[in-house]
């Protein structure tokens, strides 16, 4: 038997095993850190201290969304709190006069006979929200981008008071008629990540910003749904329509379509 030490850099097998350690350990590094995060298309990485700031799950602070080619893209640059809007009188009688000019294609008081979206009894919020997107231009539409062009904040505000006021023809179901509502709006699919549309639209529960859809036209669901898959709708903050929407099969978005318009 050697009487040799085992762990001596006179052994050559000791130093070619820490070195080969090292050597798998630097390589695993590196992949792990650098490689893998600067190949994962859909971020924008600023240098390779940010690329294992990221591997490291370090939190960044991030500046927007739908980071694409180096370019951050933000959804939407309204922030929505439940206290952003007032609904006195002296608003929603401004937002009266002042919605003269949106009645030929949303309806007399806010209920369109055509696919144009409903607004009365619509949320405020999510009205406002709407009107600041289609004027900044992260929601584009040829037909309302005229409409909006010289709309004060105010007036925004008005108007959304004014349309959140009037009587609703469709509200929301009582508990006995959303316990038959199809499954995708009660209970999503979870194994797809969709999560029920009831838990954000009204029904059980309710967030921010996201409209009513009780009583809107089938069509008007239905290309929203699509536009959101596609992309051309990418307002929706976090992306949270869109993620749902890719997801959705053209069976389920006509099932929803149909449920909401009570078609
Ligand atoms: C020429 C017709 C037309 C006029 C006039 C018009 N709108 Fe619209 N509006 C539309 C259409 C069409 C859409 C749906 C756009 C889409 O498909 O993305 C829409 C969408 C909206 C939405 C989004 C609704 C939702 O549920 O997301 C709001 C809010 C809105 N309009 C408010 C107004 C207000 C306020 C005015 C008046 C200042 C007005 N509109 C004038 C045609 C019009
Ligand atoms: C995580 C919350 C959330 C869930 C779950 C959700 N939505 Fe939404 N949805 C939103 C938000 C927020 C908006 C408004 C996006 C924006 O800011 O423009 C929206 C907008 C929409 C619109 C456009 C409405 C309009 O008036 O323009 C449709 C249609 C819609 N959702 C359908 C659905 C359906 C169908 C489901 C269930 C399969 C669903 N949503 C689930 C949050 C959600």
């Amino acid at each position: 038997m050697s009487t040799e030490r085992l762990f001596s850099l006179k052994n050559p097998w000791f130093v070619y095993s820490v070195v080969g350690v090292a050597a798998i350990a630097l390589i695993a590094g590196l992949i792990g850190f650098v490689w893998v995060p600067y190949r994962q298309g859909n971020q924008t990485i600023a240098g390779l201290w940010d690329a294992i700031c990221r591997a490291a799950g370090v939190p960044v602070a991030t500046q927007g969304e739908n980071d694409r080619g180096g370019k951050v893209v933000r959804a939407s640059e309204v922030i929505v709190t439940p206290q952003m809007l007032s609904s006195d009188s002296l608003s929603i009688g401004r937002g009266a006069t002042l919605a003269m000019r949106c009645t030929m294609c949303h309806g007399a008081r806010g209920m369109s006979g055509a696919d144009t979206p409903n607004l009365a009894g619509q949320y405020s919020e999510a009205i406002y929200k709407q009107l600041r997107d289609f004027k900044s231009g992260h929601r584009k539409s040829e037909l309302m981008a005229p409409h909006v062009r010289d709309l004060s904040d105010q007036d925004m505000r008005d108007l959304s008071a004014y349309y959140a006021y009037l009587p609703r023809v469709a509200p929301p179901p009582d508990l006995a008629e959303q316990m038959k509502a199809p499954a995708i709006v009660q209970v999503g699919s979870p194994m797809r990540n969709i999560a029920p549309c009831v838990s954000c639209h009204g029904g059980s529960d309710y967030k921010n910003t996201s409209p009513l859809l009780e009583g809107a036209s089938a069509s008007y669901i239905r290309e929203q749904l699509q536009a959101f898959a596609n992309g051309t709708r990418s307002n929706d903050i976090h992306g949270q329509m869109r993620n749902i929407a890719r997801q959705m099969t053209p069976e389920e978005i006509e099932t929803v379509a149909r449920y909401y318009s009570r078609r």
